[in-house]
């Protein structure tokens, strides 16, 4: 049987994650405590990614290298930068790129050096199955949250996005960097910590991977107001349910 990799961003996920897993066992790797165990059937290790791109991708080498998992799936929030990408929607990776990357003038603006690109790309087959499981979420919404929560976010009408993810280590919080980078990338929908280091490390080992992040905060000088609420009273029960709808998926 295939291991499938379930990496969240925040503690609130991560213990959604492990509601659902009957008998997982905790081991200390490299500082991290990874979770094994079942759900749905499946073999599945689950850890917290840590933030940023280096514990990023120390996570993603050791999922790899020392757990052997076949697939990963990361569950996290994100800022939203697209016009239209508002607080309470979905986005799900279909491209990654590093938005703090620049090497240049040696290599052009957000290249990878050795790489000759600077955008990878999300498993196509994984991601269309998040794309489900995420679409089925979204509409089980207002019964899971209630109505109270849902007014209070604005959450009316959700939206489930798909397109290109951008990381970098910087938490964006002004109206002037997140414009800066819209400017730089027009077609970024959304910008996070994380996912494009995970996308380099599985584009190395040839491991698939699919992404989804929840709209946070649209990434301005708000960010910082809606950034802990949001975490306190939406994300943490988005990732799980998303979580199980895609492994349930066979
Ligand atoms: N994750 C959630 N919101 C974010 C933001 N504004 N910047 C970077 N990462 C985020």
């Amino acid at each position: 049987m295939t291991t499938i990799a379930i990496v969240s961003a925040l503690h609130e996920e991560l213990a959604a994650v492990l509601d659902l897993m009957p008998d997982e066992q905790q081991q200390v790797v490299g500082g991290r405590t990874f979770w094994r165990g079942h759900l749905q059937g499946h073999d599945v290790v689950a850890v917290l990614s840590g933030i940023g791109k280096v514990a990023a991708a120390t996570t993603a080498a050791v999922l790899i290298e020392r757990f052997g998992v076949q697939r990963i799936v990361f569950t996290g929030v994100a800022g939203g930068l697209a016009p239209g990408v508002n607080v309470g929607d979905v986005v799900v990776a279909r491209h990654f790129l590093q938005h703090d990357m620049d090497a240049s003038p040696i290599f052009p603006r957000h290249e990878v050096p050795g790489y000759g690109r600077s955008r990878f790309d999300a498993d196509a087959m994984l991601t269309a199955q998040l794309v489900r499981a995420s679409e089925q979420v979204m509409r089980e919404l207002p019964s899971r949250l209630g109505a109270e929560v849902m007014r209070a976010f604005g959450l009316e009408a959700p939206r489930c996005h798909q397109g290109l993810l951008i990381s970098g280590d910087r938490f964006v919080s002004t109206t002037a960097e997140s414009l800066a980078l819209r400017d730089a990338l027009p077609d970024a929908l959304a910008v996070e910590m994380e996912g494009a280091a995970f996308a380099q490390v599985c584009h190395d080992y040839g491991v698939p991977l699919a992404v989804v992040r929840t709209i946070s905060d649209r990434a301005d000088d708000a960010a910082h107001v809606d950034f802990p609420r949001f975490l306190r009273e939406v994300a943490s029960r988005y990732s799980g349910a998303v979580i199980d709808a895609l492994l349930a998926q066979r």
